[in-house]
């Protein structure tokens, strides 16, 4: 048994295992991109004292090496050892982009409104005419309160008695019938009850929550609403601790399969975070209790949740196990609930766009429009759906995960340190920075890789194709072989960067464009652009158009919805309806796999250009 140190203080316990095994093992988590494969070169921490024997140097300069850099998922202690690990390499809490609840409401309020339009004319019809303004606050858990006729000699037994008093068939479970003869004699014959249509939950003494989860592939958010007031009363996040085992879901798949634990290691790690929020807020909410999960998040999210193999989600043709989801029980998935809890899923449409996909579409409302909208979620993946009353169309494009900061050299999540806003004057070759938390910049993270590009391109920094234009600035040095953008020791750009990021935004407008031609659209045609995921919020439209990745409309037809998986999880809690939309919706998306679209090539070919080969496009400015 060896012992690593770090230098902060902490010390922990290990025997065989690599350091970021040890690190992962106490919760220290650190990037690591490639899931600990030494592919990534991400997870560069310092020996400080001590033997290790390293495997693979991968990524690490002779320079680095001198000064006893190693790569953590290589490195094994050979004895106790002292490391540091640098402050970038470890996760902090992010500005994780929350639910709106102002949006919540506004749907709400707009629904009411359809509602009675649709009652004065019952020619327009949603669901076969029926969309009643009462069970617009429809959750599928109800507190019912009851007074029952005590028993008389009619040889009625208690639960009868109850269910003939609601004139209503309900299942009740032998834990709770074990119980209810002695509740109603305590409580004079009365009793609160926490039913769905077909099953009592429980005897109510507190007020019913219910909670919305989104599943990220990066965080976890979850909401704890108040069913009987319909609100929500508390929001907690974190990390998906996932990311110890690859920052993408590819990667997640690739760990499952190849590890005979794997997936039992990645449905315990989401699991136990999400049971750490649900605790979170129990403790800081103890007037209710929560009856009702309604879960969200990609494809892969899923299948990981219920413990059911994602694998061929990453073979062609990329099916899933299952996209519609049954109303699994608490007891399924080992959340910290009663066992006996309904957990609804939204519903996936393919392997790659999932039910925070769909979950978005309800918050965005598009799909009752007369006119055509866009919705784009800018995650790892880039995901687009296109469509109006008629029709809805859905892709996904491989962006990569760049804009959350993997796969660039100084790349960061939108945390403290990280650049989120860049200009650059040409005249003086001086820039100004704008850093998450006024701190010293660290990194550069999605908005702040838009804006870097964007300046660095219109003051001819670099050229169309996104290559350093050498002799245009004093801030380009050459490290390596290799031209860099350097805004401070810790924090620069590379010609690699540039050109990933350039990828990533071709991959974004090409999925758009090609989607755009096979409803035969222009992007002038579309009414509004709904940008979801917390990249979206901080994301400088005008830059985003002059690199040439979202289409050159005018900016008030986009609109930022922040995380639209949680929102439209909490409007399925506060009625089911919407659940039951979701599952329209869900079914009425037609996906289109943009990895064997010839057009999806053409057009990303044309897109790697800065803003785009057909300069047409982008002329006029919004
Ligand atoms: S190289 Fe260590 S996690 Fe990727």
């Amino acid at each position: 048994m060896f012992k690593v140190k770090t230098k902060d203080g902490k010390i922990f316990e290990t025997k065989e295992e690599s350091i970021l095994q040890v690190l992962q093992r106490q919760g220290v988590y650190l990037h690591a991109s490639c899931g600990g494969k030494g592919s990534c070169g991400r997870c560069k921490i310092k020996v400080l004292e001590g033997n290790i024997k390293t495997e693979s140097f991968f990524g690490i300069s002779e320079k680095e090496k001198a000064e006893g850099f190693v790569l953590a998922c290589q490195s094994f202690p050979g004895g106790d050892i002292l490391i540091e690990i640098p402050d970038k390499l470890i996760t902090v809490s992010e500005r994780i982009s929350t639910v709106k609840t102002e949006i919540i409401e506004k749907i709400l309020k707009e629904e009411i409104l359809r509602a009675k339009a649709l009652r004065m004319t019952s020619s327009l019809s949603f669901r076969g005419g029926q969309y009643p303004e009462e069970s617009l606050f429809a959750p599928v858990v109800k507190k019912l309160s009851l007074k029952i006729d005590p028993p008389s000699f009619d040889s009625h037994g208690d639960f009868e008695r109850l269910k003939r008093s609601i004139q209503k068939e309900l299942f009740i479970s032998r834990k709770l019938a074990e119980k209810l003869s002695y509740f109603l004699r305590e409580n004079n014959w009365s009793i609160n009850l926490a039913i769905t249509e077909e099953e009592i939950l429980d005897f109510l003494s507190k007020k019913i929550y219910g909670i919305a989860v989104d599943i990220g592939t990066t965080t976890v958010v979850l909401a704890l609403v108040d069913l009987e007031e319909g609100k929500i009363v508390d929001v907690a996040s974190c990390y998906n601790s996932q990311i110890n085992y690859g920052d993408d879901v590819i990667t997640r798949i690739i760990f499952a399969e190849e590890n005979p634990e794997g997936l039992n290691i990645l449905r315990k790690s989401i699991v136990d975070d999400i049971n750490a929020l649900i605790n979170t807020v129990s403790l800081r909410n103890k007037e209710g209790k929560i009856y009702c999960a309604f879960v969200a998040g990609n494809t892969t999210m899923c299948h990981i949740f219920w413990g059911i193999n994602p694998k061929y989600i990453r073979q062609e043709p990329y099916t899933p196990t299952l996209n519609r989801y049954p109303i699994w029980k608490a007891s399924d998935c080992m959340l910290l609930l009663e066992p006996q809890i309904p957990i609804y899923t939204l519903p996936s449409v393919a392997g790659y766009v999932g039910g925070d996909i769909v979950s978005g579409l309800l918050t965005t409302g598009l799909y009752k429009d007369e006119e055509t909208s866009l919705f784009i979620d800018i995650g790892t993946n880039g995901e687009i759906v296109i469509g109006n009353k008629d029709f809805l169309i859905t892709a996904s494009t491989s962006a990569g995960p760049c804009f959350e900061g993997s796969g660039i050299s100084c790349g960061m999540r939108a945390t403290e340190g990280a650049v989120e806003s860049f200009s650059y004057n040409q005249k003086t070759d001086e820039f100004d920075i704008k850093v998450i938390g006024n701190e010293a910049p660290r990194g550069i993270c999605g908005s702040g890789m838009i804006d870097i590009l964007s300046e660095l391109f219109s003051k001819k920094v670099i050229d169309q194709k996104g290559k350093f234009v050498t002799d245009n600035s004093k801030h380009i040095k050459i490290f390596d072989n290799e031209a860099r953008f350097v805004i401070s020791s810790d924090c620069y750009i590379t010609q690699s960067d540039i050109d990933n990021i350039i990828r990533a935004k071709a991959a974004i407008y090409a999925g758009i464009s090609t989607l755009l031609e096979e409803v035969g659209l222009s992007e002038r045609e579309l009414k509004k652009v709904y940008i979801a995921g917390g990249f979206g919020e901080f994301l400088n439209i005008k830059k985003a158009i002059k690199i040439g990745m979202l289409p050159n409309l005018s900016e008030e037809r986009f609109i930022f919805l922040g995380n639209t998986s949680l929102t439209g999880a909490v409007l399925c809690l506060l009625s089911k309806n919407f659940w039951e939309l979701a599952n329209e919706l869900a079914q009425k998306m037609t996906y289109i796999d943009l990895s064997r679209s010839k057009k999806f090539m053409d057009e990303y070919v044309s897109a790697l250009f800065l803003p785009h080969t057909d300069w047409e496009r982008f002329r006029e400015l919004g």
